[in-house]
């Protein structure tokens, strides 16, 4: 069984209900990480935990130093790696609460160093990147949310924004249109290091918003706050589950 680590998002800055054993700075040959990687304890399994927008969340999806996270996590030990996402809902049964595990993305972020294979050893890479996520990490998450009774939705394309600013409604029938269900910012260029480092990637995406366009009004950041709360149980309990079903 290989070293599960968590990346964590908007919401999760560590994991309740286990125990820190030990925090520390990374520092990579890519710069530092988010923040100090975390070793958690929970019914005498380890994991790892790197919150990727920083301990005090003040890191923006743009800004993120994803090849020093991705770095971190994989010089520590870990081989498996499952993302946590807050996301926005596009199609009709993504609505705010409903959780996601994605099995495809689209890449619409720009100018993010998005690669490890960037020429400079003379060597010119092209990994296959047909199915972004590991099916088997996938699989150990909706069978931990079946065994929990919780309603996971299996499967799904997950469209990937630069941000920091939220859409527009005609940005999100584009997505829509190509075909995404969910939309958010940071699972680019995480998943794609990931795989260049060898690492099982899967995501969490948990909705705590409809998409622009998609409901009445403006998307609330308040509406956001409070959705983000309350999906935090379900998540903790599933991503306890998971890890003990690795
Ligand atoms: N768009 C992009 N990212 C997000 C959203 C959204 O509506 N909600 C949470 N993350």
């Amino acid at each position: 069984m290989g070293l599960l680590g968590i990346i964590g998002g908007s919401g999760f800055a560590s994991l309740p209900d286990t125990e820190i054993v030990d925090r520390h700075w990374v520092d990579t040959s890519y710069g530092a990480p988010s923040a100090e990687l975390l070793t958690l304890r929970h019914a005498g399994q380890e994991l790892r935990f790197l919150p990727r927008h920083g301990a005090e969340h003040s890191i923006p999806p743009h800004a993120i130093n994803y090849r020093a996270n991705v770095q971190a996590l994989c010089d520590s030990g870990v081989t498996e790696v499952i993302a946590l996402g807050a996301v926005g809902g596009i199609a009709e049964d993504c609505g705010p609460l409903r959780l996601c595990v994605p099995d495809q993305l689209i890449d619409y972020t720009w100018g993010r160093a998005s690669t490890y294979f960037d020429g400079a050893d003379g060597d010119v890479v092209h990994l296959d990147f047909s199915a972004p996520f590991s099916a088997l990490l996938r699989s150990r998450l909706l069978v931990a949310g079946e065994a929990l009774g919780l309603r996971l939705r299996d499967g799904g394309t997950y469209g990937v924004t630069q941000g920091p600013r939220l859409e527009t409604a005609g940005e999100i029938r584009r997505l829509e249109r190509d075909g995404c269900d969910l939309v958010g910012m940071t699972a680019m260029p995480e998943a794609v290091l990931a795989r260049e480092r060898g690492l099982s990637y899967a995501l969490l995406a948990f909705v705590v918003n409809w998409a622009a366009g998609k409901s009445a009004g403006e998307v609330g950041m308040d509406e956001i706050r409070a959705n983000l709360a309350r999906c935090r149980d379900q998540v903790r309990r599933l991503l306890l589950a998971a890890l003990a079903g690795g």
